[in-house]
């Protein structure tokens, strides 16, 4: 038996996070659909979500996707089973919509990284620059920068202004220097990186590819350079997808994080998908926000509406503007 509104309030005070036992005979699948139709919901989700999620989200896709999706839904209530930045992005974009998020504690090692206090005086130091913020970061960096940017549009935003133009770039290192490689740039550089990421075994990764020379070696951008350096393609996660579909190939090793690859699986059943495998015991690697969501957090979410994601209105404008510039430009240069 489901517990009353109350209970499930006091625990999420207490803990952070709805915790409750959900009846194990319960159809949780018909359950959260018949929720979802009572409510006018939407559940958006991120490809690093676990696979039940996957499947009954209304919208799988990457950052950039996640966010014009939460732009343009007509529904009241926004189910967001990605990490907490998605879901603040989310309610940036929709102050009238409730925006939820399974697990209040699903944060992000790469938002982590850049504390808006320090950013702030870091940006001070470089005055005459301008601040490009790749969007896994948290509402007071986005209220800093100029313009937001994914791992789908980042080096499309950075080639469409001027040469001379100086730019810090936050809080991805790797992305960030991935941009300045390709694009001959000179961006300055936070420090941050994402945990899941920066840990592949190069060594590891080397030796897959010599027992399988015939896979293709896909990489996402946060990865560290030397594992982009011996990448057959670098890509977000929806790019990914898409290559593995158009690819002639008929196996891949996928680095990034290992949720992707229920879709790889889906959409190419043909085909052969091996994670790239981390520097530690582990065979694959998971992201530890991203799976702090489960089925029953996202049942439990949708029933009492909680943890719901709030923020003060003046940094909810101030976020808004730079991802607002990320949309038009992003429809300006046709990637969306
Ligand atoms: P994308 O889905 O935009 O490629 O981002 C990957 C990621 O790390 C999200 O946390
Ligand atoms: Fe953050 Fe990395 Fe997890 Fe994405 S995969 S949510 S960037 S820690």
């Amino acid at each position: 038996m489901d517990v009353n509104l109350d209970v499930a309030k006091e625990k999420l005070i207490e803990r952070g996070f709805l915790d409750i036992e959900v009846d194990p005979s319960m159809d949780i699948f018909a359950e959260i659909e018949r929720l979802k139709k009572e409510k006018n919901a939407i559940i958006l989700a991120h490809y690093y979500q676990e696979p039940d999620i996957q499947d009954i989200a209304d919208y799988i896709g990457d950052s950039l996707g996640l966010a014009q999706m939460a732009e343009k839904t007509d529904a009241d209530m926004i189910v967001f089973a990605g990490v907490h930045f998605m879901a603040e992005t989310a309610k940036i974009l929709n102050p009238g919509k409730k925006v939820l998020l399974p697990d209040l504690n699903a944060g992000c090692s790469l938002s982590d990284s850049c504390p808006p206090a320090l950013f702030k005086l870091f940006k001070e130091k470089h005055p005459d620059h301008i601040v490009i913020s790749y969007i896994n970061c948290s509402a007071g960096i986005k209220a800093l920068s100029d313009i937001i940017c994914t791992s789908s549009n980042a080096k499309a935003i950075v080639d469409s202004l001027p040469k001379e133009q100086k730019i810090i770039f936050a809080p991805d290192k790797n992305l960030g220097a991935y941009i300045n490689k390709t694009s001959g740039r000179n961006m300055v550089l936070w420090n941050g990186a994402c945990m899941v990421h920066e840990i592949f075994s190069l060594e590891k990764i080397t030796r897959l590819k010599e027992r399988h020379p015939e896979a293709k070696l896909i990489a996402h951008p946060e990865c560290e350079e030397p594992v982009l350096r011996i990448a057959d393609f670098i890509g977000s996660t929806t790019q990914l997808l898409k290559y593995t579909q158009e690819n002639d190939s008929k196996s891949f090793i996928v680095a990034t994080e290992a949720g992707i690859l229920h879709q790889m699986m889906q959409k190419s059943p043909d085909k052969i998908f091996i994670a790239a495998p981390p520097d530690n015991a582990c065979a694959c690697n998971d992201c530890p926000h991203m799976k702090l969501n489960t089925l029953e957090k996202l049942y439990l979410c949708i029933k009492y509406e909680l943890p719901e994601i709030l923020m003060p209105e003046d940094v909810r404008l101030a976020a808004k503007k730079p991802i607002d510039r990320m949309l038009e430009m992003s429809k300006q240069l046709g990637i969306i």
